[in-house]
């Protein structure tokens, strides 16, 4: 079984008479979970900074790139497996951090991490979860998962933070950098709606020994007291490279830097010490105007893409996009909104969905590209457009 199969499989329901429950096309399946959601949680979903023009630049900097494909190799069985920071995965496709994903469904990031553990590949867990990390370490089971560390004001409660990612099972620390501050983002501003506030993805906050130890009332009996604690904790703009040594002394677990852009800061990272590099804009979601992500990992793969691991993610929307950033140097994708789309339409199985769907057209797209072992991908199986 391949994962191309997902793809007969489908067909094959069709001669009973069953055709899929939910959208195939992502762009309808967002439309659907557009209409599902109130226009709080939907603007927090589907939003970006600004005029959301980086958000665009993703996706131009993806259609630049095309697959030039290659004919008479023989394909007929492929490998999509691959280490990525000393886990051997299935296929080199992870579940992006993605916060508060009770907006989307009420199972959440549960639903989430048991879809992907039903596949094999990484669920990342954020620090603004709506569950506990503990809770979604055991949801995922066996399953290989990475934490994802907003850095908080409080250094003994990022390490506190730590030490639970590390006693729960998370195979990978994932600190993202992008998000000291929240970016401006109109569609939340106009619905005045941001989900911490309310109480909702400060759990893993609520529920830590040191975050409590720092409340004279629990949040329990004052959730506007440990709110105001979390607001003060989240915004840490005061870090820079030198806490990193820091950082590093607090785990052993391989850390990764997400929200990398310029190639001065891959470079910086990688001579830091650093297991990998997550070239990330987080969707848009912070700095207007910004470069495409695709764009930042074309020049950060040449410049230090042999020296680290090169994770990727922001506008991918379909295998073809995983191949496009594989054969520019990701080591392995992220998928980040559409999951939250399938989590919204069809709960853990909508996320399954959408993974197996990726999967499916990754297997295909290689092998009609004429590569039978993804590690075959390399710059030479595209090329810029001069179109754009
Ligand atoms: C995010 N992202 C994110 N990143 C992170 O490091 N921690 C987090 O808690 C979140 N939360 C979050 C919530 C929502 C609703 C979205 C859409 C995104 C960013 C995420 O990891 C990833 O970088 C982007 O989603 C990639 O862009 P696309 O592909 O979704 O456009």
């Amino acid at each position: 079984m391949g994962y191309a199969d997902e793809q007969n499989e489908i067909y094959r329901r069709g001669t009973t008479g069953q055709r899929p429950k939910r959208p195939i096309d992502w762009r309808v399946l967002e439309s659907q979970a557009s209409q599902q959601l109130r226009p709080g949680p939907w603007g927090y979903i589907a939003g970006s900074a600004g005029r959301e023009e980086t958000n665009d630049a993703n996706r131009t900097a993806l259609s630049r790139v095309q697959i030039v494909p290659r004919m008479l190799r023989d394909v007929s069985t492929r490998n999509l497996e691959r280490t990525v920071l000393g886990t051997r995965f299935p296929a080199p496709v992870f579940l992006s951090p993605i916060g508060v994903q009770t907006l989307a469904h009420p199972e959440g990031e549960l639903a989430s991490a048991r879809a992907a553990a039903s596949l094999g590949i990484p669920f990342t867990a954020s620090t603004a979860g709506s569950h506990t990390l503990e809770a979604i370490a055991e949801a995922a089971g066996a399953a290989p998962r990475w934490y994802q560390l907003y850095w908080p004001k409080s250094r003994d409660l990022a390490a506190s933070f730590i030490q639970r990612a590390e006693a729960a099972g998370y195979s990978a620390l994932v600190v993202t950098l992008d998000t000291w501050l929240l970016g401006w983002r109109p569609r939340d501003l106009t619905e005045a709606f941001l989900p911490f506030l309310w109480g909702e993805g400060n759990i893993n906050y609520f529920t830590d020994p040191v975050f409590r130890s720092k409340l004279e009332r629990s949040p329990e009996d004052d959730p506007a007291g440990a709110i105001a604690l979390f607001v003060r904790e989240f915004s840490n703009p005061t870090v820079t490279w030198d806490d990193l040594e820091w950082l590093r002394e607090q785990t052993s677990l391989p850390i990764v830097l997400k929200g990398i852009q310029h190639v001065d800061d891959a470079r910086r990272a990688v001579d830091a010490g650093v297991e990998s590099v997550f070239v990330s804009n987080h969707g848009g979601r912070q700095v207007d105007g910004a470069i495409g992500s695709l764009d930042a990992l074309r020049e950060i793969s040449k410049a230090v893409g042999d020296q680290t691991e090169l994770l990727f993610d922001s506008g991918i929307r379909g295998g073809a996009d995983a191949v496009k950033a594989l054969s520019l140097g990701a080591r392995a994708v992220g998928i980040g909104r559409p999951f939250i789309w399938g989590l919204a339409v069809g709960g853990s199985d909508g996320v399954r969905d959408v993974i197996a769907h990726l999967l499916a057209e990754l297997d295909l797209t290689l092998a009609l590209t004429g590569h039978a072992d993804i590690d075959e991908l390399d710059a030479s199986a595209v090329k810029l457009s001069d179109a754009h």
